[in-house]
């Protein structure tokens, strides 16, 4: 008989630079407020890079902290996937690099591309590698600094994103925990909506494509708007039917931390109480990729999940792309 594993979380880590840039801050940049920010958001400050940090360095932190949650060696680790639409360049990939700074040499490492949906997609991509036998212990980073392609003369986009890192070591645990259930999706025929338009092979780099803003985020917040709170709920409602459990199993839901209505929408329409809903996007803004893996350890060091619970992970974004993942929590507090 065919022995199916079952794989999870068994360590979680962040990083986050230091530097805090308030609404107010911004209110001094481009014509915007902290009333609008928080009112139609719900962010209140995030986190930007100084010029010497790029997205390898907050991964390789996280990436540090998480092996030392797990208490796994790096010797131990044979894959390293990083979820990231700001790599340090476009290759080596920064998954790589991280491997470098680790001194990871055992492992095979690679970034992937699928924007704040990436971590969901990258969890997904190491629960089949460990279950298909080819990686017993991956490290599984989320890391973006987005502050690096923002405009930050445009209020459209300047005030929603924020940089940092969230990383987690992925393993067969006890049977019947961790993943229950993922799901993924993507309709590229949408993907005008939410882009970088610069810097690859449509357009590469060159002094026009500079002057024209074409190495910044555009995108069009009202259709991106739309078509999150719909899939934020579909996706999770699926995952959770495919994980065999009922809206009142879930426990714990971790969304993508993009806007508080947004996230709100998404809530009212899984019928979960705010208790049940972890928001830190307050704090930090859209952080892309890093989103959920930075809550899901905010989450746990705070206590909030206990060993069985169901939790939701859903996410969206450029591509466009969704994901969403139900996890058993399988570690003891
Ligand atoms: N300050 C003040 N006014 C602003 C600001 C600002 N920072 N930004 C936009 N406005 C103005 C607009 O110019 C517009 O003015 P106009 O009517 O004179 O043209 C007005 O506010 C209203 O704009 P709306 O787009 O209707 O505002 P809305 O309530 O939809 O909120 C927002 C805009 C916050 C962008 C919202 O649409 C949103 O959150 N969309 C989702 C964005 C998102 O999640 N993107 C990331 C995806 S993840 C990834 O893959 C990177």
């Amino acid at each position: 008989m065919n022995y199916i594993k079952s794989v999870g979380i068994v360590g979680t880590g962040r990083a986050l630079p230091d530097k805090i840039v308030t609404n107010k801050d911004l209110e001094q940049k481009v014509d915007t407020t902290d009333e609008w920010i928080r009112s139609r958001t719900g962010i209140g400050s995030r986190r930007v890079a100084d010029e010497n940090t790029a997205t390898s360095d907050l991964a390789t932190e996280a990436a540090k902290k998480a092996l030392e949650d797990a208490g796994i060696s790096v010797d131990e680790i044979d894959t390293i996937i990083v979820a990231t639409v700001t790599p340090d360049m476009a290759f080596p990939s920064t998954a790589c690099i991280v491997q470098k700074n680790l001194g990871a040499d055992r492992a095979f490492a690679f970034d992937i591309g699928a924007a704040c949906s990436g971590f969901v997609y990258a969890l997904s991509v190491a629960e089949n590698l460990i279950k298909g036998n080819m990686a017993k212990n991956a490290l599984v980073i989320g890391a973006e600094t987005l502050s690096k392609i923002i405009n930050w003369e445009d209020r459209n986009t300047c005030v929603l994103f924020g940089d940092g890192a969230g990383a987690v070591v992925v393993k067969e645990v006890e049977e019947g925990y961790g993943i229950q259930g993922i799901t993924l999706g993507s309709n590229g025929a949408k993907g005008e909506v939410l882009r970088q338009p610069a810097g690859g092979s449509r357009i590469p780099a060159s002094i026009e494509s500079v002057q024209n803003k074409l190495h910044f985020i555009a995108m069009d917040g009202n259709e991106v708007f739309k078509f999150a709170v719909r899939v934020m709920g579909q996706s999770s409602l699926e995952t959770i039917k495919k994980s065999g459990l009922d809206l009142e199993d879930v426990d714990f839901f971790i969304p993508h931390q993009a806007n508080i209505r947004i996230i709100d929408a998404a809530a009212k329409r899984l019928k979960l109480p705010k208790e049940k809903v972890y928001v830190n996007l307050h704090k930090y803004g859209n952080l892309s990729a890093a989103s959920i893996p930075v809550a899901l350890d905010e989450a746990v060091k705070e206590g909030k999940l206990q060993k069985g619970d169901n939790m939701v992970l859903v996410a969206f974004g450029g591509g466009l792309t969704w994901g969403s993942a139900v996890v058993k929590w399988s570690k003891e507090v």
